[in-house]
Order: C-alpha cells, then sequence, then structure tokens
C-alpha cells in the first residue's frame, strides 16, 4: 500500500489553473524529487500534500484514508508528516526553542521534546548552536535548523521544498549529506522540490518533471535524463541537441531521421513517415579537426558559429546544415585551436540518439 495517493488533483487560483490532472503515488521510504522550472507549481503541489490547503479538484490519500477534505483525516495525517518551506522562517529565539516549536504545539511533555531536540540537533550537526539566536544564522545554518525542526517530529513523510535553493556550494553540499543519512538510516518517505535536476538524480529513487502544472513524466533518474518523452522534458533535463525529423528510411529497427537538411542514423521503432525529435546530448558528440570518426553512423563537417566558455567547458555550435551543440573541455578547445569559422567533423553513434514522437 502507497504511503501517499494524489488522484487527478487540480489546484487554480482566480480561475487560472496551476496545477492539472496530477497523478502520482508515493511508497513507503520512497524518496521522490519534483523537478520543474519557475512557477511550474511544484510548491503549490507541497502545499496541497502538506493539507495545507484543499485542491480544487481531484483526490488525496494517505495510508489509503482520504484526505482531501474530511477535517479529522486531515487532522490525524497532518501529524504524520512535517514540511520544510522553500524560506524557511525562525522565531527569534535560540536555535534550540526553535526545533523544539513543533513538538510543543503538539503538547508532548518536557522531557521527550528534551531528547527529541537533542537527536534532531545532531542529526543536522547543529548541536553547539543550539543557545545561539536563530536570527543570527547564516542561509545553510538556518536552513539546517529548519530541517531539524521537521525530524525533530519524527515524520513519516518529510516535505522539503527546494530544500537548498540559494545556497553556496558547501551548504549544499553539507544539507544532501544530512538528507541522504535520513534516509539511509530512517525509514521515512521523502517528497523534495527541487530546481537542480542533479540534485533530484543523486537523492531520489524517483524522479517527476512538473511543467506548467502538469506532471510530463515520472521515472527513474535515469529514464527521465536518458529517456525523456517529450520535447519539454528534453529540454528542461538539458539535452541540448533537439531536431525536428520525420523517419526516412527504415531497416530493422535503424531509421534514417530527416532533418532540416540532413539525415541522422538513429534506433527506433517508429515508422516511415513518423515525425518525430533527434535527442542527442552535447556530450555524446565527438567533434575533431581531421575528420576520423571511428564506427560512428553518423560523421557531419560543418563550421563553428558560436563558442560560449562556462567555467571549465566550452559550448560550442556547429553549423552541419542544421546546428548542433558539442561540448567540449575548455582545455582541448584550446589545444585544438577552435574559434568562430573553423571548419571542424562531428560524429556520433546511432545509438547515442533518442527518438520521440513529435506531435506537428
Ligand atoms: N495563492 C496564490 N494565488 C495566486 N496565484 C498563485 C498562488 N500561489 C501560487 N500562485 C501562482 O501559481 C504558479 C505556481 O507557483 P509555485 O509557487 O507553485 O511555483 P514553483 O514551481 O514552486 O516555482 P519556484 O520554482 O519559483 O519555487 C505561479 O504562477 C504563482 O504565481
Ligand atoms: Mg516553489
Amino acid at each position: 500500500m502507497a504511503l501517499l495517493r494524489i488522484e487527478n488533483l487540480g489546484q487554480s487560483y482566480d480561475g487560472s489553473d496551476i496545477l492539472t490532472d496530477v497523478n502520482l503515488s508515493l511508497e513507503h521510504g520512497e524518496v521522490f524529487a519534483l523537478i520543474g522550472p519557475t512557477g511550474s507549481g511544484k510548491t503549490t503541489l507541497l502545499k496541497l500534500l502538506d493539507l495545507l490547503e484543499t485542491p480544487s479538484s481531484g483526490s488525496i490519500y494517505f495510508d489509503d484514508v482520504d484526505v482531501t477534505k474530511v477535517e479529522s483525516n486531515r487532522l490525524a495525517a497532518r501529524r504524520r508528516m512535517a514540511l520544510v518551506q522553500q524560506k524557511p522562517v525562525v522565531f527569534s529565539m535560540n536555535v534550540y526553542d526553535n526545533v523544539a516549536v513543533g513538538l510543543k504545539w503538539r503538547g508532548i511533555d518536557k522531557a521527550s521534546i528534551k531528547q527529541k531536540v537533542e537527536h534532531a540537533l545532531e542529526l543536522v550537526d547543529m548541536t553547539d548552536y543550539a543557545h545561539r539566536d536563530a536570527k543570527t544564522l547564516s542561509g545553510g545554518e538556518t536552513q539546517r535548523v529548519a530541517l531539524a525542526r521537521a525530524l525533530a517530529l519524527e515524520p513519516n513523510l518529510l516535505l522539503l521544498d527546494e530544500p537548498t535553493a540559494n545556497l553556496d556550494p558547501n551548504s549544499v553540499s553539507k544539507i544532501e549529506e544530512i538528507i541522504e543519512h535520513v534516509i539511509s538510516e530512517h525509514k521515512i518517505s521523502i517528497f523534495m522540490t527541487t530546481h537542480n535536476m542533479l540534485q533530484g538524480q543523486r537523492l531520489a529513487d524517483r524522479v517527476g518533471v512538473l511543467i506548467d502544472g502538469r506532471m510530463q513524466q515520472v521515472g527513474t533518474p535515469e529514464q527521465i535524463f536518458s529517456a525523456p518523452t517529450s520535447k519539454a522534458v528534453a529540454e528542461f533535463v538539458g539535452i541540448d541537441n533537439i531536431l525536428a525529423g520525420t523517419i526516412d528510411k527504415k531497416d530493422g529497427d535503424l531509421v534514417d531521421v530527416k532533418v532540416t537538411s540532413g539525415l541522422v542514423s538513429a534506433i527506433s521503432h517508429y515508422e516511415l513517415g513518423q515525425n518525430v525529435y533527434a535527442l542527442i546530448r552535447p556530450e555524446d558528440i565527438t567533434l575533431s579537426l581531421a575528420g576520423e570518426h571511428g564506427s560512428a553512423r553518423n560523421a557531419f563537417s560543418g563550421k563553428i558559429f558560436k563558442i560560449t566558455t562556462l567555467g571549465s567547458l566550452v559550448h560550442i555550435e556547429v553549423d552541419c546544415g542544421f546546428p548542433l551543440f558539442v561540448v567540449l573541455t575548455a582545455r582541448s578547445a584550446l589545444d585544438m585551436g577552435l574559434a568562430v569559422g573553423t571548419q571542424v567533423f562531428v560524429s556520433f553513434k546511432a545509438t547515442a540518439i533518442k527518438v520521440i514522437k513529435r506531435w506537428a
């Protein structure tokens, strides 16, 4: 039995639909990451799951009990979950009291509160901060206090809204470490939202992609990142090469996809004439000056028309009759003397292409 199940959930504010027909279930002990662009409805969905708001349509079941509307059911379920908000609030009192807040609201006795708060502070490595005024903490520390406050409640379901947004890389690693520890040590289900796809990949058993209030795809991180089923998901997960084309030739599952002015060989079960997108990750493309392309089925010559340096990586755009994005290390780009206008060769395997259906 799933811990949480939502069916056809919808939410609208002032007549505009923010969430539409969201279906999902979360198993006991499962970690689910909801990813999606800003404004796609992630926080809205989390607020519905936290039973803070009621949905405009659809149902929510917690341990198979309908908690969509019945107030007593909602209250009982709320005691088994805890939410860490996107912008956590700390009160002007010390860290210990901030962590104890939720427990006091629940009317727990003082001795148990002490034991639970101390344990929670240990989990987030903030024991030494117990007497600090919470208002004087850094962003990362504040986030840890908020996490401790939620963990002290020993929830069955932990809801985390962007637990590492706006934090420096060290604080991000620290928070991820704590979450990983909680996942491995405690049998707890986690539903978290994140802008950061890699974080979803690192922490979650399953990932869901929410775009414009609709759940576009749910799957393991591998499925989402290597086999997106729609153009919107492919774009969101950073597949820079999305070539619109049509299946032009077919020999078993080996197909030629006709793109603007070229043919790319790929593996696909779609029929001749099907409109498709060919998705190619930039890192799966080899770029060379000499034109040796080994066993790769796809080889094109082209001219570099744009180079963008991003830290130690360089994004290179090559015009091969159609545009292709390639990623190289800054070092290799320098060694090869690449510049705008350089004539290059690009190659990639048929298996590096993922072909998805296009509704033209
Ligand atoms: N109470 C509200 N009344 C009206 N509109 C709202 C309300 N809450 C959210 N919205 C709108 O719903 C949409 C989704 O907001 P939401 O905060 O759920 O997005 P999000 O995916 O969490 O974004 P972000 O990644 O920036 O946190 C936005 O357009 C937002 O302006
Ligand atoms: Mg949000």
